[in-house]
């Protein structure tokens, strides 16, 4: 079989950590993993060591220190940086990738119960939240999709998404029903978006990220607290529909949300039922199902986005 190439954003803990180690378990993949730390390449490889069901680690895997916050500000940066750890990756595993064959978008943030971002202001808040977990996956897929185009690639996109952030739940976006409705008409109920990418980065950045009102702290005060908090709603109902976007519109492509359940991670506080490994099969699960392409899956079935 054929080898792999697994870009995973965020393997130093949670689920992302969990997938890396368990595609790790299968030898058709190579994987680069992504930490945000440069303190913590040392610590990750070193847990894989003494992992011993992991062998020959050197040819499976190997380690960026990359901060979301800090790089990747546009697509061209992405389109770079890919080429360029593509590029090392090949050396590294003596093996020719002109880019990932599977981007998993993992990394992700919730700043609502985070003691460091406490004093944060709402705005910074959401500009952070939004630059994880949507920008970040954004540039990344729209570059992969575009490098892969130009040669004969069909890459597979799996983007962390999450099943409380449906617009049906999604208080925070009935509060601005302008946004909830173009997205519910334009993009999640057609067959195939009415939107593209650009279109929806713009509905972003020059309406909902140019109106303070949209994110004032009153607004977001008003999402009952057991939800995750405003931005994180808004970051992941976006990234939802960038993946129906670029499943429906880009030819030669399998892009797909997913789900992982309610996992106990940093994200959650350690506070929730699923362990990382159990989540990261489950998502892995997908990568040898037929699914429909753009759409948004949990526990191995469909989920609606609406
Ligand atoms: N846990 C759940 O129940 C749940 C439910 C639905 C969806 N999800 C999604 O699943 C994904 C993984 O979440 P998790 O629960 O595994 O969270 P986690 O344990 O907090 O792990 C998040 C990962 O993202 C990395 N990261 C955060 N900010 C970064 C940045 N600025 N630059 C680079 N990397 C950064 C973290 O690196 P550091 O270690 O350096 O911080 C860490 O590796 C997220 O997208 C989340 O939204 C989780």
């Amino acid at each position: 079989m054929s080898q792999k190439l697994v870009l995973i954003t965020g393997v130093s803990q949670g689920i992302g950590n969990a997938l890396m180690r368990n595609l790790l378990a299968k030898s058709s993949y190579k994987i680069i993993g992504t930490v945000r730390n440069a303190s913590d390449k040392e610590k990750v490889m070193q847990s894989l060591v003494s992992d011993r069901t992991k062998s020959n680690l050197d040819e499976r895997v190997t380690l960026v220190n990359i901060n979301f916050l800090k790089e990747l500000q546009n697509k061209q940066e992405a389109n770079d940086w890919i080429k360029s750890i593509s590029a090392d990756a090949s050396k590294h595993f003596q093996n020719t990738f002109t880019a990932p064959n599977i981007l998993i978008n993992n990394a992700g943030i919730m700043l609502k119960n985070d003691e460091n971002f406490k004093n944060m202001s709402t705005v910074q808040l959401v500009r952070d939240t939004l630059k994880v977990n949507f920008f970040t996956p954004f540039y990344l897929s729209e570059s992969l999709l575009d490098i892969s185009s130009s040669s004969a690639h069909s890459p597979t996109i799996l983007n962390l998404g999450a099943r409380v952030c449906k617009l049906s739940t999604n208080n925070y976006l009935k509060s601005i029903p302008e946004i909830g409705e173009t997205l519910k008409d334009k993009v999640f109920t057609p067959e195939k978006s009415q939107l593209t990418s650009e279109d929806l980065y713009h509905l972003l950045t020059q309406s909902v990220m140019k109106n303070p009102d949209y994110m004032s702290t009153e607004r977001i005060s008003k999402i009952p607290a057991a939800l995750p908090d405003a931005p994180y709603l808004v970051s992941k109902v976006f990234l939802h529909a960038l993946t129906k976007i670029e499943g429906t519109t880009r030819q030669n492509a399998q892009v797909n949300a997913v789900d992982p359940g309610w996992v106990n991670t940093r994200l959650t506080s350690f506070k929730a039922p699923l362990t990382p490994d159990k989540a990261a099969q489950n998502i892995l699960q997908l990568l040898d199902t037929p699914l429909q392409n753009g759409q948004l899956y949990g526990d191995g079935k469909l989920i609606t986005y609406v």
